[in-house]
């Protein structure tokens, strides 16, 4: 049975170890194209998360929105971290207003009983990853459908899964921005430089994760520009189900907060066994966001694009893309 232990005096080497451990374990968190754009600060009793814009995608992401939507992802791996060890954390998000890069500082205050479901997360981190394969496996069912969007309301934002008419609208949505953003020489010349080999090393994606021809996908892919390495079935997927992560609003405050839905989402499903291809390509073409938010009723804001679904079970673990060394991102003061 759990004991109440928060009257225990912390010690503060171990609190200092919590936060750096949390900060590495942030470091596994997914983030757009795998830019990693997330810079850790670990005073004596802070943690304090800033945007790296010396990371950051300005032809594809000039607002920033999916690089705060990753920061938010490794913010809630942090957190995961933390409850794992035990401890109770207090977080300030945007903490100051002359600092809008300054997105989160957490503290500990006092040691909680650790929760099963908590440490179940930590060991997730090490295990979630993308899965761009065609998702061949049974149909998702119901209830894991369920846990994936409480998952995701319980921290923060929405899920709305899509109508099977609706998946139509969004393929010729997606369509409609990878043709965009094939057209732009900016946009191509900034996806190579996080896709070919000329990537910053420790970042970037691999074409071990990068399909070796088209999947054929009821909703297409990203185009990356040139086939990687990673062995896809020429089978179709009509067994995926399309989510949009959306919120009320669209401030960086919502992104972040979105951010965070995502990787709870995400641990969640894969607990579950479903595999999770964020598509981002609708949110990041103006025009074709605008075509999304149709899809929500107009009423709200959509941040990402899901598709979800059972792996084909003949499918190995998906391939790990690299990252960062801890020194590049962590800095102790
Ligand atoms: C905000 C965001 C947008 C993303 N958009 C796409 C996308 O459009 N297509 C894609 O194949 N992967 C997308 N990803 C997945 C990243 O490429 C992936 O997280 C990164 O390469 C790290 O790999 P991992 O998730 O396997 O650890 C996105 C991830 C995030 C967080």
């Amino acid at each position: 049975m759990a004991t109440d232990i928060s009257s225990e005096p912390v010690d503060t080497r171990e609190e200092a170890r919590a936060l750096s451990d949390a900060a590495t374990a942030a470091g596994y968190a997914p983030s757009i194209l795998n830019s990693q754009p997330w810079r850790w600060r670990v005073t004596g009793d802070e943690l304090n998360l800033h945007l790296d814009h010396s990371r950051g995608l300005e032809v594809t992401d000039p607002d920033s929105r999916l690089a705060i939507l990753s920061c938010g992802a490794a913010l809630h791996h942090a957190l995961v971290s933390l409850a794992a060890a035990g401890w109770h954390t207090l977080v300030a998000r945007l903490p100051d207003a002359e600092n809008p890069d300054h997105l989160a500082q957490l503290r500990v205050d006092h040691r909680i009983p650790v929760e099963p479901a908590a440490i179940r997360h930590r060991q997730t981190i090490g295990l979630r990853h993308t899965d761009r394969r065609p998702a061949l496996g049974a149909p998702v069912d119901a209830e894991k459908l369920r846990a994936i969007v409480a998952a995701v309301v319980s921290a923060g934002a929405g899920l709305h899964l899509l109508r099977p008419d609706q998946v139509y609208d969004l393929a010729t949505a997606v369509d409609h921005a990878q043709r965009t953003e094939a057209g732009e020489d900016a946009w191509q010349a900034e996806l190579r430089h996080w896709t070919g080999g000329t990537r910053p090393l420790g970042s970037g994606i691999p074409d071990a994760a990068i399909p070796r021809r088209t999947p054929q996908t009821t909703v297409p892919g990203r185009d990356f520009g040139h086939h990687g390495d990673l062995v896809v079935s020429d089978a179709h997927d009509p067994t995926a189900v399309f989510a949009i992560l959306y919120g009320t609003q669209d401030t960086t405050l919502d992104w972040l907060l979105a951010g965070e839905a995502l990787s709870a989402g995400w641990l969640t499903a894969t607990e579950l066994g479903v595999a999770v291809l964020p598509l981002s390509s609708t949110v990041e073409v103006t025009a074709t966001r605008v075509l999304v938010r149709h899809l929500l009723a107009d009423l709200d804001h959509p941040y990402l694009v899901l598709r979800l679904g059972m792996p084909d079970p003949a499918d190995g673990p998906a391939p790990r893309t690299p990252r960062l060394p801890a020194g590049q991102i962590i800095e102790r003061i």
